[in-house]
């Protein structure tokens, strides 16, 4: 696996050999798991140099802005491939062929469904609730309704609740949305595509017909394809060390829901339009430019930024196209908040600030603007982003359980007190 070593000098001990590895692409990693033997633990918070596991599905070139899932370009696959086709090659390593795209669709789009006594279940929460507060305890939820598949060492169990996490998170995003509308849920329709499944499950409504815009049904599929996986993420990673403790997978997927939730991960889509919002008009951004800059002031220009991105953020350039697509498609030609987003990211994008740090638009610059255009509330936007990640989440979770792996626990640089007794009174 190695033929090179690196060499830990510490005075006063002796040197100690650690293997370096290569992987198909990227980064030559240290090996330092004996580092433990010889007592000592690397320090690295927000695991900015750490590998945390080895992995085949996606692979990320942040200076050159690339991003391949089992090796195909992401763009080529939003062009290209449809969502299932991409849940399929994360899940399967392959793009599947006519007939196991046919199976898979079929399978797919036949557990769509969720549980009835799931509706009671929504009636516990209240109306105002935030829909990721909801998804977090729904899709959790989907534990106590699916015993049959919650044995993480039985290769049928994890099959079936991979496919039902995939199948069911549209039913219970819409669900959400639809509870807090005060609307009657709406039952999926297994004739239709996934994206426009998803599109009649919010939209449609028992009072009259509804018909599902193909244009719009392919954008929301694109959508949930630009967001399928993105490595080692912190939802990504919430999901594999949840798992490592060999927790279920559905309770695994409730972690990573609530991981993703944070306006540094994807609440940042919802983050985006609130800030278009309140910046409002153009003559507003230099202001607004100018505090992001501003090391005193915590505001930060979200939708701009990326751990691993130091170059155009590939999914966003989809996803510009794709918001040029949906609004052309409703005859929206005058966007004032299109308007502001791309003023915003000409003058970033020329600004010393971020042309230094390497600031580019990221994917969940323009999706809120697409969501928004198609009548989503703001809030349900991490929502989807949610729905969309679903398969890498659970492709990384099935990864990990199918291999060795041992339960995930980080040490610490312990800051506290050193030992002392306690107060005799
Ligand atoms: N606006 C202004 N300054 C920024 C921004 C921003 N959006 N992002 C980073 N910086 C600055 C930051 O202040 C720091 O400056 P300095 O070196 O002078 O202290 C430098 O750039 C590096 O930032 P960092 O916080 O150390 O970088 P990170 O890798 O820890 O954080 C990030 C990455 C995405 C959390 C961050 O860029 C950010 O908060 N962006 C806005 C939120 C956002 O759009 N998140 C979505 C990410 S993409 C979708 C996803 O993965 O979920």
């Amino acid at each position: 696996m190695t033929d090179k070593t690196a060499k830990l000098v510490i005075e006063g001990r002796d040197p100690i050999e650690l293997p370096i590895y290569s992987g198909t692409l990227g980064q030559d990693v240290v090996d330092v798991r004996s580092l433990t033997a010889h007592g000592l633990f690397t320090y690295d918070p927000g695991f900015v140099s750490t590998a945390s596991c080895e992995s085949e599905i996606t692979y990320i070139d942040g200076d050159k802005g690339v991003l391949l899932h089992r090796g195909y370009p992401i763009d080529q696959l939003a062009e290209n491939a449809d969502y299932l086709d991409v849940c399929y090659l994360l899940l399967y390593g392959e793009l599947p062929d006519n007939t196991q795209k046919g199976e898979f669709k079929n399978i797919i789009m036949h557990h769509t469904m969720v549980h009835e006594q799931m509706h009671e279940f929504f009636q516990g929460f209240r109306r105002d609730s935030h829909p990721m507060a909801i998804m977090v305890g729904v899709v959790g939820a989907l534990s106590a309704f699916y015993h049959d598949s919650l044995d993480i060492s039985n290769d049928h169990h994890r099959e079936v609740a991979a496919h039902r996490l995939i199948s069911k998170m549209p039913t219970l995003a819409a669900m959400t949305y639809k509870y807090s509308m005060g609307q009657p849920f709406m039952y999926p329709r297994n004739d239709l595509s996934y994206g426009g499944n998803f599109l009649h499950m919010m939209f449609s409504t028992p009072a009259e017909e509804y018909t599902v815009n193909p244009v719009l049904a392919r954008a929301m599929d694109k959508i949930f394809t630009l967001h399928a996986d993105h490595e080692q993420n912190a939802s990504t990673s919430t999901v594999r060390l949840a798992g490592s403790s060999g927790a279920n997978p559905f309770a695994c997927i409730a972690a990573g829901i609530a991981a993703l939730w944070g306006p540094a991960h994807g609440g940042a889509n919802e983050a985006v339009l609130n800030m278009l919002e309140e910046i409002g008009d153009e003559a507003n951004i230099e202001e607004y430019i100018k505090r992001a800059k501003d090391k005193d002031d915590p505001f930060r220009l979200m939708g701009f930024g990326h751990r691993v991105y130091k170059n155009y953020d590939p999914r966003a350039k989809v996803m510009k196209a794709t918001c040029d697509e949906v609004l052309g498609e409703l005859g929206i030609n005058n966007d004032p908040l299109l308007k502001i987003a791309m003023r915003l990211e000409k003058i970033a994008l020329e600004d010393p600030y971020f042309v230094e740090k390497k600031l580019y638009p990221n994917v969940d610059f323009y999706s809120g603007i697409i969501f928004k255009a198609l009548g989503i509330p703001n809030d349900m936007f991490t929502v989807l982003f949610a729905v969309g990640r679903t398969p890498g989440w659970i492709a990384h979770w099935k990864e990990m359980i199918s291999g060795s792996y041992r339960i995930g626990r980080p040490r610490q640089l312990y800051k506290g007190h050193t030992q002392r007794d306690f107060p005799k009174s």
